[in-house]
């Protein structure tokens, strides 16, 4: 059985800077990677990393960035066989900045991740038989993401559904949504508040069960994640790491999940691996590059019981 990933592959142009830029500076930075990235090609690299049959559904362009990353993207071990090189549009590009608290600011060219429709839908859906869960985020159309989450729904495939970045969502759309996973940000955009604490954050996943979505899993950075679903609920602090680049723990975070979750784990016990996967991948510089492997993950969360 296999993790079905539908989502976008960009290649990432990340800088090193002391701070963020402000309006109109002009910054030095430290250093410079180019790496592959996208939160969909992210969240497939590291589930197959943590150990599941990953297949991955998206577009990049014909170009050299193209090839470069499916190159590295079947490195990962991730089926690469439904991923189309598109003729009219370009790779997705990722522009990123990381400042010296391992924050970060993203700025995404779509691409051909913005070119997937319902032919896409289509090749996902027929990987759907074989899956236990649907992976989404919200770098690819709206539409195709929702006409794939009712699939999966139909198959009794569960949707893990990242809301990043976050739009405001048709209310149908969470109906679909076994788990949702917003951060802080897009917890916002999506209830109308920034959780600042867990009981900020059970405010909110209140709203998202009131609104149909099976579990909902909150985001709080490093000040750890809140989880609730009709018959529990509960609290999972961060654990310890020194962050060097927090770009794409999230998404490391969502693979630890579903990872867990297609291995039939208990909610806690995949909400830890989320987390414990999500800390790794801030101790490492890039995005696909810092996304962490099964052994290291099962060391951490021994080491941190
Ligand atoms: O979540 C991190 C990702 O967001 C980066 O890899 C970048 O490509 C953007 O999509």
């Amino acid at each position: 059985m296999s993790i079905v990933v539908f989502g976008s592959i960009n290649m990432d142009l990340t800088a090193y800077v002391p701070k963020l830029p402000q309006l109109g500076e002009t910054l030095q930075g430290s250093s410079y990677i180019t790496a592959p990235g996208g939160k969909g090609n992210n969240q497939g690299a590291a589930a197959s990393r943590l150990g599941a049959d990953v297949k991955f559904v998206g577009r990049v362009g014909t170009d050299i960035f193209g090839d470069q990353v499916l190159k590295i993207i079947a490195e990962q071990k991730v089926d690469i066989s439904q991923i189309l090189q598109d003729n009219e549009h370009g790779t997705g590009i990722a522009v990123i900045c990381v400042d010296k608290n391992a924050d970060n600011s993203i700025i995404i060219i779509s691409g051909a991740n913005f070119a997937l429709d319902d032919s896409d839908v289509a090749r996902a859906k027929a990987l759907m038989s074989d899956a236990k869960v649907l992976m989404l985020q919200l770098e690819v159309p709206l539409d195709a993401c929702l006409k794939t989450a009712q699939a999966a729904h139909e198959q009794g495939v569960k949707v893990v559904f990242d809301p990043a970045p976050a739009i405001p969502l048709p209310a149908e759309a969470f109906k679909l949504m076994d788990f949702i996973t917003p951060n802080e940000t897009e917890t916002e955009i999506l209830t109308g508040f920034k959780p600042a604490n867990a009981e900020d954050a059970a405010r909110a996943a209140k709203l998202f069960l009131e609104k149909g979505v099976g579990t909902a899993i909150i985001k709080l950075g490093a000040k750890g994640v809140y989880y609730e679903n009709k018959s529990e609920s509960g609290f999972v602090p961060p654990y310890k790491v020194t962050p060097i680049d927090t770009v794409a723990a999230g998404d490391a975070f969502n693979a630890g999940l579903a990872v867990a979750i297609s291995e039939g784990k208990p909610l806690a016990e995949a909400v830890r691996w989320g987390a414990a996967a999500g800390a790794l991948a801030t101790t490492r510089k890039g995005a696909l590059p810092s996304m962490p492997y099964r052994d290291e993950l099962i060391k951490l969360m021994k080491e941190q019981a």
